[in-house]
């Protein structure tokens, strides 16, 4: 049944714009989250967005009815969802798309794996369901991510008359990789994601990935129109927030940790395996070596903030980025020079805080739908930053002519790329950072929504 508040506009994506927390008085803390669609749809009017409760303070903030205006979460049973945020999403299609299976041993698709691909299907048809109630008549739904890949199939058979869109954040793995799954749980997820009338991806290259699986699987990709926006940094929130007393106090503690006259390698990540922090340490720690000069004069701010940590393979993906880090510490430190500053607290200011003192940013995923965080340092960035970018990051479309472009999984390039922006004369960073910084704002996160809507009613 149609809800008689029906929406026109209904955003679907696991994680939503608000979580909940019990206070030890019972009562419950709400905090809202950021990111490009938080902005991006802060444009629109007569909006729903659709999300998953994650944990136990989200699913009492459903049951006693307490919710944000605009958002409605499901509380999908705690098990079920585990089964297909943890053991689907964020273990297998995660690592067939961004391409990190150790191959000689998994992955291994067994009885296990068909029992949580029930409760990934459980968990799309609830978001399907929930989706056909709430839109109004025509009305534009956006589906967002690898976690919802079967929700446009199913909302297209419940409701013909909706204007449905999916959205990929990740990349999108070359037919040859995406074959590693089961013949009919690809066909599945193909299937399901050309229910919508428009399937779209950060970049060209993972649109023509996912063009090239439904050609070579399914003979085409039917009426489903294909399209390309590549999310951009918000300069203007970026340049407003990162100017407040909060990141002015956390860049002072910074500078002491750093010390007088060095220079800084600053990178920012979630600890998750497509990010490469180890190489990335590693190349760091080649630099020191090969390029003894840099000793006590250089310091690499690396913030490795845990993520997905209900799965053991993240948690010793984390201990091993700690083990490296501590062990260059214990090599090459001295008295009055910490060579690497790791802090896995998540704290947004402090983040701000190394942007802005960066002289270098260190950006090296395996795979990466596009990375936020190149683009981000060159618009906070105080002096103008050069940037070690991977080639294998979306945001290389738009950023590589006036990055220092590198193979993630050479670590000797890696190293030598660090060197070439620590020595990169002043004038030369500074008009490299100013392009990027343009590049990287081009199309903010309100206009990219925006024109996601316009595609997609067009
Ligand atoms: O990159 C895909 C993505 O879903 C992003 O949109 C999001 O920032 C990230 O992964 C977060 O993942 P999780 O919700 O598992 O913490």
């Amino acid at each position: 049944m149609v809800s008689e508040h029906a929406a026109q506009v209904l955003v679907a994506s696991n994680r939503g714009p608000v979580s909940y927390t019990r206070r030890d008085d019972g009562t419950l803390d709400s905090k809202r989250g950021g990111g490009g669609l938080v902005s991006g749809l802060s444009a629109v009017d007569d909006k729903l967005w659709v999300c998953a409760a994650l944990s136990d303070g989200d699913r009492e903030a459903v049951r006693r009815g307490v919710s944000e205006p605009g958002v409605r979460m499901l509380d999908i049973d705690a098990a079920v969802h585990a089964d297909a945020y943890n053991g689907i999403a964020n273990s297998v299609l995660w690592f067939v798309h961004h391409m990190i299976y150790q191959t000689p041993v998994e992955p291994v698709f067994d009885a296990e794996f068909r029992r949580q691909w029930a409760s990934y299907e459980a968990y799309n048809q609830a978001f399907a369901q929930a989706l056909a109630e709430e839109a109004g008549e025509g009305a534009a739904v956006l589906v967002q991510d690898y976690h919802l890949s079967l929700v446009p199939g199913i909302l297209r058979e419940l409701r013909p008359d909706l204007r449905i869109g999916h959205f990929s954040h990740t990349p999108w793995a070359p037919v040859d990789y995406f074959r590693l799954l089961p013949d009919d749980i690809g066909e599945q997820l193909l299937k399901g994601i050309l229910g919508a009338d428009r399937a779209a991806f950060l970049t060209r290259r993972w649109a023509d990935a996912f063009i090239g699986c439904c050609t070579e699987i399914l003979g085409g990709t039917g009426r489903t129109r294909i399209g390309v926006h590549g999310l951009g940094a918000d300069a203007e929130f970026l340049r407003r927030r990162s100017r407040e007393a909060d990141v002015d106090e956390r860049m002072e503690i910074l500078r002491e940790q750093v010390g007088a006259d060095r220079r800084t390698i600053v990178r920012v990540d979630r600890t998750e395996l497509s990010k490469n922090i180890v190489r990335g340490l590693h190349a760091y720690r080649a630099l020191l070596e090969e390029r003894p000069e840099w000793r006590e004069r250089v310091v690499h701010i690396a913030f490795a903030y845990p993520s997905r940590q209900d799965l053991a393979v993240y948690r010793d993906y984390t201990a091993e980025v700690q083990r490296v880090a501590d062990g260059i510490n214990a090599e090459y430190g001295t008295a009055g020079w910490t060579p690497v500053l790791l802090h896995v607290d998540d704290d947004f200011a402090r983040s701000l805080a190394a942007y802005r003192l960066a002289d270098v940013a260190l950006v090296n995923p395996i795979r990466d739908g596009m990375n936020l965080v190149a683009k981000e340092v060159p618009v906070v960035s105080d002096q103008g930053c050069a940037l070690v970018l991977s080639r294998e990051a979306g945001a290389y479309e738009e950023l590589g002519e006036d990055a220092l472009v590198v193979n993630p999984y050479d670590v000797s390039a890696t190293a030598a790329a660090l060197h070439e922006a620590l020595t990169m004369e002043p004038g030369e960073r500074s008009a490299r950072s100013k392009r990027l910084a343009d590049a990287a704002t081009a199309l903010p996160p309100q206009q990219w929504f925006l024109d996601q809507l316009d595609a997609l009613r067009s």
